[in-house]
Parts: C-alpha cells; structure tokens; sequence
C-alpha cells in the first residue's frame, strides 16, 4: 500500500488518481486543514475506487506509529504540509511546527516499520533568484525568503541526514515550479481557501466573477513584457512524475539513496502571456490592472527538466492552455457544485 499524506489536497488528490489509475493500493492521511473531505467523492467518480482515508494530524506520532502498526505501508508519498508564503513570515512557529514535526514522525514511524522509499514535495523556492536559467538541480540554494521556504530547504536536510544513517531508506524530493490547472474531468482541482495568493485561481475567480480585478504585480521588471516570469506546470503532469518516482525506488535504481528532480516544463510564460493564453483559450476576457510589485517575488525562474526527462523518463505533456482551460472548467464546475 501506498501512503499520500495530504491525500485530498491539490496536488496530493491528482497523485491519487493516477496511483488508483495505475492499480497502486492508497491510504490517505489528512487532518483536512486546508482540504474538504467531499474531494474523496471526485476521486472515486473519476478512479472508480475508493482509497481507505483516515483523518488525523501527523503531528500527533502516537496516532502515526498506530496506523502503521496496522496497516502495511510500501511507501510514502507526502504532500502535507502547510504552503501559504504570507501566512508563514506572520505565523513562522506554525509553519515549522506543523512543516517539520509531520515529517519527523513519518520518518521516526518508517524507520520503525521498516518502510523503505518516501517522496518528498520540495519547492523551487529552494533556488531563490537563480544565477542562471534554465535552472538545474546544481544550482545553489539560496537563502529562503519566508518560513515556508525554509521548511523544504530543512525538510530536505532532515531527509538527506536519515538516509546517511539508514541507508535502507530511500527518497526522492521532487521540486515543484508552479503547479497549475485541474483534472481533466473537472470532478477535482485547486480549492483556494478564502482570497488566493497564486495566479491561476485568481484569474479564474475573476473571470467566474468573484472577484472584480486581477492586480498584476510589476509591468517593470527585466523582462520582454515587464512582467515575471514563471514555469506554470500542468497537476496532472505534476501527479504523473510522482509514479515515476515511486517506481524508480522500487527497483531500486536510485543508488545514492537521496536524489532531487525539477518538475517544470522547461518553458517561461510571463503573467501576461499566462493571462493572454486563458482569454484565448476560454473567450473570457480578463479585467486586470497593473500594480505595485509583490515583495518578495523573484524576477524570472523556469526549469531544466533534462534530469527527470532522462533519469524518471518523465516529461510535462500538457500546453499552457489546455492547463488554463482544465483550470476555468473546474472553476466552473465546482461553483456550481456548492450552489446545489
Ligand atoms: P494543499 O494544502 O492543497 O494540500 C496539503 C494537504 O495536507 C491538505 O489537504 C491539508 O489538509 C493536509 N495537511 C497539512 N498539514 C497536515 C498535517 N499536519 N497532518 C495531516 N494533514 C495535513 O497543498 P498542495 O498545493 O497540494 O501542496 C502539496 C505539497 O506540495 C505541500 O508540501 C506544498 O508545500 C508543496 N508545494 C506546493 C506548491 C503549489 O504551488 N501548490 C508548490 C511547491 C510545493
Ligand atoms: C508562490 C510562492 C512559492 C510557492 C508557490 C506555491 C512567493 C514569493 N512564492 O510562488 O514559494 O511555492 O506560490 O504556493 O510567494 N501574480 C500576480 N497577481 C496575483 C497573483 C500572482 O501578478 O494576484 C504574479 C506573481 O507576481 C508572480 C506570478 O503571478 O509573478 C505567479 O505568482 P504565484 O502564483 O503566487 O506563484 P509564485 O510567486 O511563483
């Protein structure tokens, strides 16, 4: 059996899908801090299965160790975590507590256990404002900006130092660039709760009509359009590479126990490209002004994908607008879903 942490979150519910779709047993764990247990429903409707679920804090280790005393985990796939960047320079101690002390019983309970390959959600926050772009797996890591960061920079320093002193485990830290759109069949997506941080959901709120105007944050940056840029890469994509993960563990080809991938396309869309690219696709247009710069944001970051295309055999499939308009339809979809 597979274990996803944070199983009916954004990310984690799309990876359900396809381990479900793949013939992977799933358990999910999730406290339900920032996702609604109605999300069970979609992946049943689009899988036809339904994983077992249980609803606890990973925080809480005795409730961790007891579902692994009965329940047979092969691996770990863990997605929980909180991720608001804003949320984490007001609340740090929060996002530590809750970012680190998860990750710590999960592995204090695989070791235990004797569970051998985790998959980690890393950031491409670790690299910061990169040197240079594409940017590899090499790059440095720079100094995190927020909390947040800081926990998956830490995070992956917890895992690296386990391994070095149980080289029974093995894990793999997949570094996310900007995760984006829905599940084709609109049954799941992004549920952003209260005023979204992120672009796309706050694209799709205004067009829906829930919101009067989209800021767009700096038109003067050092960029063609002025405004930044980023590697907006498809969920379901997303989802797939953690298969090719778990898979690479399995036959135990990643010999040096910890390894890390970039997942992105390897393409840069600026904020206007992406705006551009949803009212095409979706004949909405889009009310938007330009504002102040967000502080805090880096300029431009886009990835190389050469080391996850080659190594996981892995690769992004999905254009910028077929992921923008699967956003819109779900979008869509869910509005009315809650209106019933
Ligand atoms: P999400 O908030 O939708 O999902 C996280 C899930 O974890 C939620 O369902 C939440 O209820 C659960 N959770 C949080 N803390 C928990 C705890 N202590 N015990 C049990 N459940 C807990 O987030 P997401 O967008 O799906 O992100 C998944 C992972 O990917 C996170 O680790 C996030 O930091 C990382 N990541 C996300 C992005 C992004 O843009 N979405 C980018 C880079 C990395
Ligand atoms: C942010 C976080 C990153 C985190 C990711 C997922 C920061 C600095 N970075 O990434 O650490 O992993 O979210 O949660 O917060 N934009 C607008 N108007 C908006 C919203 C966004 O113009 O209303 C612009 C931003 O300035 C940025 C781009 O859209 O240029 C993407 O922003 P966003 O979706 O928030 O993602 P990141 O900032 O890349």
């Amino acid at each position: 059996m597979i274990l996803v942490t944070g199983g009916t979150g954004y990310i984690g519910s799309h990876t359900v899908v396809e381990l479900l779709n793949e013939g992977f047993d799933v358990a999910i764990i999730d406290n339900l801090s920032n996702s609604n247990i109605r999300v069970l429903e979609g992946i049943t409707a689009i899988t036809g299965k339904k994983p077992l679920f249980e609803q606890f804090d990973l925080c809480d280790a005795s409730l961790l160790n007891n579902f692994f005393k009965n329940n047979r985990v092969d691996a770990v796939i863990h997605f929980a975590a909180y991720k608001a960047v804003g949320e984490s320079v007001a609340s740090p101690l929060t996002y530590y507590h809750n970012n680190l002390v998860s990750l710590m019983n999960l592995l204090y309970a695989m070791s235990s256990y004797n569970v051998p390959a985790l998959v980690f959600s890393s950031s491409c926050t670790v690299y910061g404002e990169p040197d240079s772009l594409p940017v590899t797996e090499l790059a440095p890591i720079k100094t995190a900006t927020s909390p947040y960061g800081n926990t998956k920079q830490i995070c992956e320093e917890i895992i690296h130092d386990s391994i070095k002193a149980h080289p029974k485990l093995k894990s793999i830290a997949l570094r996310y660039f900007n995760p984006i759109g829905a599940h084709e069949s609109a049954l799941i997506g992004e549920l952003p709760i209260g005023v979204p941080n992120n672009l796309v959901p706050f694209i799709t709120q205004t067009a829906f009509g829930l919101r009067d105007c989209l800021k767009v944050f700096g038109n003067d940056y050092d960029t063609p359009d002025g405004t930044c840029i980023r590697d907006y890469i498809n969920v379901t994509d997303l989802a797939k590479a953690h298969i090719a993960a778990l898979k690479r563990m399995q036959k135990s080809e990643n010999e040096s126990g910890f390894e890390v991938f970039n997942l992105g396309t390897g393409m840069g869309s600026s904020v206007l490209e992406v705006i551009n690219s949803f009212e095409k696709t979706t004949s909405v247009r889009l009310n938007y002004i330009f504002a102040d710069r967000r502080s805090g944001d880096v300029v431009k970051v886009y990835a190389s994908t050469d080391k996850a295309n080659k190594i996981l055999g892995w690769k992004a499939e999905k254009s910028l607008d077929e992921t923008l308009l699967s956003a819109w339809k779900w979008e869509n979809f869910y509005r009315k879903s809650i209106a019933n």
